[in-house]
């Protein structure tokens, strides 16, 4: 066994560990303001701010499509880890928004890479990215592939109720992606990088709490999102303290060991009620649902690379993620970066 997979105990007996070898982003170019909003519906930028903390989101135009928004954050992607499409060797896409029923969203993102391999989508709403890069590990630790992409992208736009103020003020359109290779003995040294792990949960008794009410095929009913959300809200503070410990446990690993808390950004209030309950300062909680509101799938990838390009987030550091959505589903992944 190398020195890369020593310390940790979920780890050791796991081989081999994945690296997170590049992040990218997209975000479309129109962005909506709250004021803008309340415009067209019975709301205001201060009940938004205050409830929510969102400023304003993005929103896709018409070519700005699931497929095209996610193959955008996986070049920028390849393009951070320096390794090309070719090298590929399979793509693991989250998303509660494909553009059709089938091929998968991950499907089209192979066409227009031009990369080679396996390609589907992973469907858990906002936990989308922690479960699709659950997947991809598991995958790579199982000398199934070597070099996975593994992305977060969604157009909740599209399945809004623009009449309905308590879910059209929240959400945004965008997509993120890692790459995700097999670490190499050049990976190694005293403190072991990658994928530590990631645990998965979902509640199916709570899928009509958060849910859409449709389907791609139902011309009378093309779906749009349901939310009851303060029985979201009250299921998120518990669980996403609750993951992120069940991660630390797993790894003989302290809130005070890590750096960055990476949430999927649903609402400050939830994030802030988390980061207290894990007794973490403010100052190491990553947030954007200022900017970017709640991405779902995508919030998680964005943030990590909103903030590794503003060089808050470095190579080396510990780096916790946790997201919760409809289903319910749920979860944690810790990263040494
Ligand atoms: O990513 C998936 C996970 N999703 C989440 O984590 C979302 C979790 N839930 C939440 O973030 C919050 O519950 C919301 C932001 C959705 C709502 O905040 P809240 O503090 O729970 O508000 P509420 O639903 O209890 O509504 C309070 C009041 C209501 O008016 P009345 O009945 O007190 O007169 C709502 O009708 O606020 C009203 N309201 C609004 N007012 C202005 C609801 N939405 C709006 C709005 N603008 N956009």
């Amino acid at each position: 066994m190398n020195d890369m997979m020593s310390p940790s105990p979920a780890v050791a007996t796991l081989a081999p560990c994945s690296i997170l070898a590049g992040i990218g982003a997209y975000l479309p170019a129109r962005v909506v303001t709250n004021d803008e909003l309340a415009k067209t519906v019975d709301t205001s930028d201060a009940w938004i701010r205050e409830r929510t903390g969102i400023r304003q989101r993005h929103i896709a135009g018409p070519d700005e499509t699931c497929a095209v928004m996610a193959t955008r954050a996986a070049e920028a992607a390849l393009a951070d880890a320096g390794v090309a499409a070719t090298e590929v060797d399979g793509i693991v896409l989250g998303t509660a928004t494909p553009d059709q029923a089938f091929p998968a969203t991950a499907v089209r993102v192979q066409g227009a890479l031009g990369c080679g391999g396996f390609a589907f989508d992973v469907s858990a709403a906002c936990s989308g990215f922690i479960y699709a890069l659950s997947v991809a590990d598991a995958m790579i630790r199982a000398g199934q592939a070597r070099c996975v992409l593994v992305i977060g992208a969604e157009v909740y736009s599209r399945i809004m109720n623009w009449q309905d103020r308590g879910t059209c003020v929240l959400f945004g359109d965008g997509a993120g992606a890692v790459l995700l290779r097999a670490a190499t003995p050049a990976d190694g040294g005293a403190t072991p990088r990658g994928v530590l792990s990631t645990h998965l949960h979902a509640q199916g008794a709570l899928g009509d709490i958060l849910y859409v009410d449709g389907a791609v095929g139902q011309p009378d009913k093309p779906g749009h999102l349901v939310m009851n959300g303060r029985e979201v809200f009250r299921h998120a503070v518990a669980h996403l303290a609750g993951a992120v410990n069940e991660a630390l446990e797993a790894n003989g690993l302290a809130i005070a060991d890590v750096d960055w808390l990476v949430p999927h950004q649903a609402n400050m209030r939830i994030i802030d009620a988390v980061g207290k309950r894990l007794g973490l300062a403010p100052e190491r909680v990553v947030v954007t649902v200022d900017r970017h509101a709640n991405t779902s799938a995508a919030s998680i990838p964005l943030a990590l690379a909103d903030a590794y390009a503003a060089g808050r987030i470095r190579r080396g550091q510990l780096v916790v993620m946790e997201a919760l959505g409809g289903g319910l589903t749920w979860g944690s992944a810790l990263v040494r970066m």
